[in-house]
């Protein structure tokens, strides 16, 4: 499956190193073509013999030690690679690619890295935990680059929580369909939008909803990773980019529908994930509006429904929309499919337990054209998300053909 396909794999110095062992045979038993970097300490834990071995391929751990004098290593191979994978990633390296250090072989190759880069960390809880790795990480996936989660459990320092590399066999399958979802939507543009809309009242106040933009961040996600050029249009939360994604930030529906208006004539897919305001105060208070005796009534005045109206407007654009329903979804999302001309409605129950927006983990169905209806089961957001882009373009292939 990973047949020419090259992969870089950064070891960086913990005692996961042996599963990074692990992880050069899956890759390479795969199709894969590996090549390893490894760092100072990583060879206390392990020597690069082994990687040698389990690569068939020399092992670079100095940027000095130039092996073949008509190229420079650390910029030949970061051009060679179509993905780079570091694992485990320490805070160490973590910390050093957040900042732009590039002091060793692994991180000059990082640096000077045009592939998309992966990195699985491990470390001890508290580490993983610490603000400044946070921060570093949090820098990181604002560069675009992508995080494999450490799991779950017993930690080599005795201690029991989160920082464990996560296993070769669960990482080379995240690169199998990596390289298989690759390419379906190469060339398309894909516009998202996600989150919740404020819209405000006076300068302190704003009305708004519980959208967290996890599901819209997902299908982003996704739809970059297939290929497709990504712009994603955010209301305000506090997520991370995901990787090769451009994010427009916008505040109230008003800032959105000029977002999407400008993205509209050259996009592909349109997927209109965001909770938008459909009332908005007919008027904004200059000043902080004081408290009275007795009650107080805020006039509101209807946004532009954007789905609807790119409904209107629509040529080839895919258009698909969400219908968040607490009761009758089916008939609401069907009402909806036709109301607006959207090309699909995915329709969730958000009174349901783990389906609604705070939640990592979603259950939907989806409507379109000629009572299409398809039901998927409940999963986390980030794999729904692939498996609603990859019906979905399935779908517009066969009416193309
Ligand atoms: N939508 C939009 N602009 C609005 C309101 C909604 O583009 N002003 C889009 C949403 O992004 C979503 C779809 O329309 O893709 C359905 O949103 P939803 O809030 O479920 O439906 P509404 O049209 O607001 O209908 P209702 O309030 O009757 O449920």
């Amino acid at each position: 499956m990973l047949e020419n396909r090259k992969i870089l794999l950064c070891v960086s110095g913990g005692i996961a190193v042996y599963k990074a062992v692990a992880l050069v045979s899956k890759l390479s038993q795969a199709g894969a073509s590996v090549k390893v970097i490894m760092t100072e300490s990583a060879q206390q834990f392990v020597q690069p013999l082994t990687f040698q071995v389990m690569s068939r391929n020399d092992v670079y751990t100095d940027t000095f030690d130039e092996k073949d004098s008509s190229v420079i290593a650390h910029i030949d191979l970061a051009d060679w690679a179509d993905l780079i994978i570091v694992a485990p990633g320490t805070a160490n390296v973590i910390g050093k690619l957040a900042n732009g250090i590039g002091d060793d072989m692994v991180t000059t190759t990082l640096l000077a890295a045009t592939a998309p880069i992966w990195i699985a960390p491990a470390m001890n809880v508290h580490m993983y935990d610490h603000p400044a790795v946070k921060r570093n990480i949090q820098q990181l996936h604002e560069d675009g680059i992508r995080f494999i989660e450490p799991s779950e459990g017993f930690l080599a320092c005795g201690y029991v929580g989160k920082g464990r590399l996560e296993e070769p066999e669960k990482i080379t399958e995240l690169v199998k369909n990596y390289f298989t979802r690759e390419h379906k939507l190469n060339g398309k543009k894909v516009v998202v939008t996600a989150g919740p809309t404020r819209e405000r009242i006076d300068p302190v106040r704003f009305l708004t909803n519980f959208s967290s933009g996890k599901m819209g961040y997902a299908m982003a996600e996704a739809a970059a990773e297939m290929g497709a050029e990504t712009i994603l249009i955010s209301g305000p939360v506090s997520l991370p980019v995901p990787s090769g994604v451009t994010r427009i930030q916008v505040e109230s529906a008003e800032d959105m529908l000029k977002a999407v208006e400008a993205h509209f004539d050259t996009a592909n897919y349109v997927v209109k994930t965001a909770a938008v305001a459909d009332y908005r105060p007919q008027t904004i208070a200059n000043q902080k509006v004081k408290k009275q005796e007795g009650g107080s009534t805020i006039e509101l005045e209807r946004t532009v429904d954007i789905l609807k109206h790119l409904g209107q407007q629509k040529k080839n654009q895919v258009l698909i929309g969400f219908a968040a329903e607490t009761n009758d979804v089916c008939k609401y999302a069907k009402e909806k499919l036709i109301r607006k001309n959207a090309d699909y409605i995915i329709a969730n129950d958000v009174s349901e337990a783990q389906a609604g927006f705070e939640s990592d983990t979603n259950r939907v169905t989806v409507f379109g054209k000629n009572n299409f209806e398809q039901a998927f089961d409940m999963m986390p957001k980030q794999q729904l998300a692939r498996q609603l882009f990859e019906m979905i373009t399935d779908k517009e292939e066969s009416y193309d053909s």
